[in-house]
This record gives structure tokens, sequence and C-alpha cells, in this order.
């Protein structure tokens, strides 16, 4: 079912159970998620300096354009502050801190007419994360940092909630992409050739829907939903952060979204992260959501010096 919820009055539970029956939702931009979405731009602003940011893709090569985005990313994700305003805006938004686990955030860039569509900049094909061994009981948020508008937004692919798609995800293994995929995505710049999930027949992508929100908006939806990176033709870069969670209650009891599609080997569980304390998700849980690892396999993908220096 494909219901869109703005700003909806529901408790935690309720909500989550909306967006695992295949709802989006939608909140308004608040305090809160303002000042995440601020420090993000900040650091951008400063990374770019003394250029703008939105069209710094006009006056340099890509190459120099990759090699400010690439430290840029690590630093986002990795530095106190980003967790401490993203658990800001989670309690804000009535997660409880002691089942809600998440995971690292995403900053990305998606430039404008196909300047940079590989690696660091990697504009998805309809993809659903849960073909990338996220689990069922999945959340993603993703907030815009700037105005966008329909040409620069993620794009739903509702019609294929409940019809799957054909796809190659049984070829997907979470722990041989920790272990090769993520740590070479910096050496993409003009082509990606790293092996991911895709559909093995063109999707139904219509009727799609493209969520518009103001920076500090936030659009919420289930990582099983098929989704890509509408093509960008607005002329200048989009920056958008992305954070995925999950709730404890929901892996214990087995609730999340169905599964009509998604055959990875792996589970991200263990990337996940306690909102209250940073503990974990528990050992014997993820073993359930466990499928088995191959002898060379990494189980969490832990940056290189290569990827601290921001190279990957
Ligand atoms: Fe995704």
């Amino acid at each position: 079912m494909s219901a869109l919820h703005l700003d909806p009055p529901l408790p935690p539970d309720e909500l989550r159970a909306r967006l695992h029956a295949g709802a989006l939702v939608v909140f308004s931009p608040r305090p809160s998620t303002a000042a995440l979405c601020a420090w993000a731009r900040e650091l951008i602003a400063q990374a770019f300096a003394p250029l703008d940011p939105l069209t710094a893709q006009h006056d340099l090569p890509v190459e120099r354009f990759v090699e400010v985005c690439a430290p840029l990313k690590p630093r986002f994700i990795h530095h106190p502050r980003t967790r401490e305003l993203l658990k800001a805006m989670m309690a804000d938004l009535r997660l409880d801190p002691d089942t809600t686990y998440l995971d690292v955030p995403r900053l990305r860039m998606v430039t404008s007419h196909g300047y940079l569509t590989a690696g660091v900049g990697y504009a998805h094909h309809p993809h659903r994360d849960t073909w990338y061994s996220a689990p069922m009981a999945q959340l993603n948020w993703w907030l815009p940092l700037w105005e966008m508008d329909a040409t620069s937004a993620v794009a739903f692919h509702p019609r294929h909630w409940e019809v799957p798609v054909p796809n190659d995800s049984s070829e997907f293994d979470y722990y041989e992409w920790n272990a090769v995929g993520r740590a070479q995505a910096a050496k993409h710049v003009t082509s990606d050739t790293r092996k991911q999930p895709r559909p093995l027949e063109p999707p139904a992508l219509q009727p799609e829907l493209r969520p518009v929100v103001p920076p500090g908006g936030v659009v919420l939806f289930s990582g099983a939903q098929l989704h890509s990176t509408a093509p960008n033709t607005t002329g200048r870069t989009r920056y958008s952060i992305d954070v995925r969670t999950v709730d404890l209650r929901d892996l214990l009891e087995g609730r999340g979204a169905p599964n009509v599609d998604s055959r990875p080997r792996g589970t991200s569980l263990r990337d996940f992260r306690r909102m209250s304390d940073d503990a974990p998700v528990p050992d014997e849980v993820v073993a359930r959501y466990d499928s088995g690892r191959p002898a060379d396999g990494v189980l969490v993908f832990r940056p290189n010096a290569e990827e601290r220096l921001g190279l990957a």
C-alpha cells in the first residue's frame, strides 16, 4: 500500500508498522532536523571554500571534485557532533533510545547532468536496500541539505512494493562487499564497476513518487521500498544525508516489510549501534538474520588507513 503520511501524529510503534506496510512518511523541518542539516552544510561549505558547493562542479575538474568530497564524507560520518545531532533528532521524533539502533549516517552528493556518476557520487539505480543485506525491519531517513525539486529527488516506485523485481541479489554477499566493494569507492570516477545487485529486467518505474521537501524536512521509508536517484538536471549539485535505523523489538518479533524478492547473503545488522549507549545489536539477534559468511569476508566495514584519509 503506498500511503503518504505528512507529520503523522502516530505512536512510534504504529508509525513503524505503517512503514513496514509500505507507507512513506514526510516530516516537516523542525529545530532538531534543521540543526543536523546546518552542521552538514557547514562542513560542506568549509570543504569547498571559496567556491559555492552547489555550483563548484562547474569550476572544478571532476578529479578535483572527488578529492574535495572524498575526505568530507568520513569527516561528517565519524564526527562526534554528527552522532549527537542525529540522536537529538531521533529523540525529538520520539524514537525509543533503548530499542533504536542507528547505522552511521551517509553524506551524498548527486551532481547535475552526470558530471560525476560513479564512486563517491554514485547515482543509485532502482534497488531495495534489502538487496544489499539490510534487514527487512530497516527504516531509511533521507534529508536534503539545500532547496531541491523533483529533478533532484529520491524516486519511489511503489508498484513494486508487492510485485517482485527479478534481480541478482542472490549473488550479493555483504561480507564480500565489505572486504572489496566499499573500500574502492573513490577509485571509481568515470565508471563504477563494483558488483551491486541490480534488476535483471526493467522494473515498472511508473507510477513514480518523488517527495520534494524543504531543507530540514525528512523522508522516512522502509528499506524494502524500490527507489532510485532521479537524474539531476538542476544545474546544481544535490547534497543529502541519510541514515538507517532498526528497532530491536521488530527484530525480536520478526516484524518488517514483506520480502518479495531479496535474497542476499549476510546481514548489515552488525553496523548498527544503540541510540542510548552505542551498544551493538546482541549477537543472538544478529545470528537469526545471518545467512553465513565466506571464509575471506569481512563482517563489519572498517575503513583502512586509505579510507580514513578520504580516498574511499
Ligand atoms: Fe537505497
